[in-house]
């Protein structure tokens, strides 16, 4: 494997919330290796989003890290994003590590022209050339294939649903970043579009050779796109693995039931039946395993102790059987 650019220490996330704290991210832990896409995939409410954020040592609202670290390495040596002093951060975002967000439309603000976000995003990085920054945009926004002169003077609600998902594109990609974190980027778009938009991340991908994390609930997309896949349950990563191992050989059983839930080629769907039950709460997640109210093997190891994420197999997962669970995934 090639070099890992950014490495996560059991990192933890609360939220406070009127019912108690929430433990929204309960000790991430993986390597981001240089050039691949990771896809991260998971329920709603598992944590995604919120993991994104904490990569950029960005704390919604009313969360709070509690612990951990999230190492980014690069020529200057390695950084501790969450250690790191706020201004030294901000110049670190776009330029280094881009997220973008769910929903395109909250990006943007209204009553400004998209070149005024890019002069914006530019001169926050110190960037102030005028000239040089709206060649630069205009560069990027060819490069996702959009009519540049039309779009750098319109208002963001002037723009399609997958355009502005493109322009956020391009804006991410203004300062050249070297990982790219986009948070569910086609959900908002319909299927063309999305496909689109997947394309479009592929040759983005080998013209500026960045490092891409994938959040998306869609496992499709995140097969066609992704080299590894993570798998995220209740605040933590159950099962990391090369693409082809994820899908063919999933080890973990939520990660099974995931993979029965997309819809087949004849587009028949059995969500409800591949996995039962809803998520946990958050604010009181059952002991043991998060995923054994819900697992079909569970057992009383299952019900008392919490699995580790562990090497297997040339795999990574979190279940005390997840040797059966292949031995089944196998025999299908
Ligand atoms: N501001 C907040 N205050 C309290 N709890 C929150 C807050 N934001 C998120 N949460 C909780 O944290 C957990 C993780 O939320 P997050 O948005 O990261 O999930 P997600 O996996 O991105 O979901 P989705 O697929 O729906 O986008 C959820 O249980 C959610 O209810
Ligand atoms: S540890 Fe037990 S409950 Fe958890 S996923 Fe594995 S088998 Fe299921
Ligand atoms: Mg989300």
């Amino acid at each position: 494997m090639s070099e890992v650019v950014l490495s996560v220490r059991n990192l933890r996330l609360e939220y406070q919330s009127r019912r108690g704290k929430v433990q929204a991210l309960r000790g991430v832990s993986f390597d981001l290796y240089a050039g691949e896409t990771l896809a991260l995939i998971g329920e709603s409410g598992c944590g995604k989003s919120t993991l994104g954020f904490a990569l950029i040592g960005l704390t919604p609202g009313t969360a709070r890290i509690t612990g951990g670290s999230v190492t980014l390495a690069d020529a200057g040596g390695r950084r501790d994003l969450l250690t790191l002093p706020e201004a030294e951060l901000r110049r670190l975002r776009w330029s280094e590590v881009a997220l973008m967000l769910q929903a395109a439309m909250g990006a943007f603000n209204p009553v400004i022209r998209i070149q005024d976000h890019f002069l914006d995003t530019a001169r926050a990085h110190g960037l102030t050339d005028r000239g040089e920054v709206l060649r630069r945009a205009h560069r990027m926004l060819t490069a996702v294939h959009l009519d540049a002169d039309r779009v750098l003077r319109a208002y963001p609600h002037e723009l399609s649903g997958g355009m502005r998902q493109r322009v956020l594109l391009a804006l991410g990609l203004l300062l050249r970043p070297r990982i790219v974190i986009l948070d569910e980027p086609t959900t908002a778009l319909d299927i063309l579009t999305q496909r689109t938009i997947i394309d479009l991340l592929r040759e983005l991908k080998r013209e500026f050779q960045f490092t891409l994390i994938f959040i998306s609930h869609d496992l499709s997309l995140a097969a066609e796109l992704a080299d590894r896949v993570a798998t995220m349950y209740a605040g933590q990563l159950v099962e990391i693995g090369e693409v082809h191992a994820i899908f063919e050989r999933p080890h973990h059983p939520y990660t099974r039931g995931l993979i029965r839930a997309v819809p087949t080629l004849r587009g028949e769907r059995e969500e409800l039946t591949s996995i039962p039950g809803s998520p946990p709460d958050l604010v009181n997640p059952p002991p043991g395993c998060k995923f054994h109210p819900r697992c079909p093997y569970a057992d009383g190891a299952c019900r008392s102790a919490e699995p580790a994420l562990s090497a297997v197999d040339g795999h990574l997962v979190a279940c005390h059987h997840w040797q059966r669970v292949l031995a089944d995934a196998e025999g299908r």
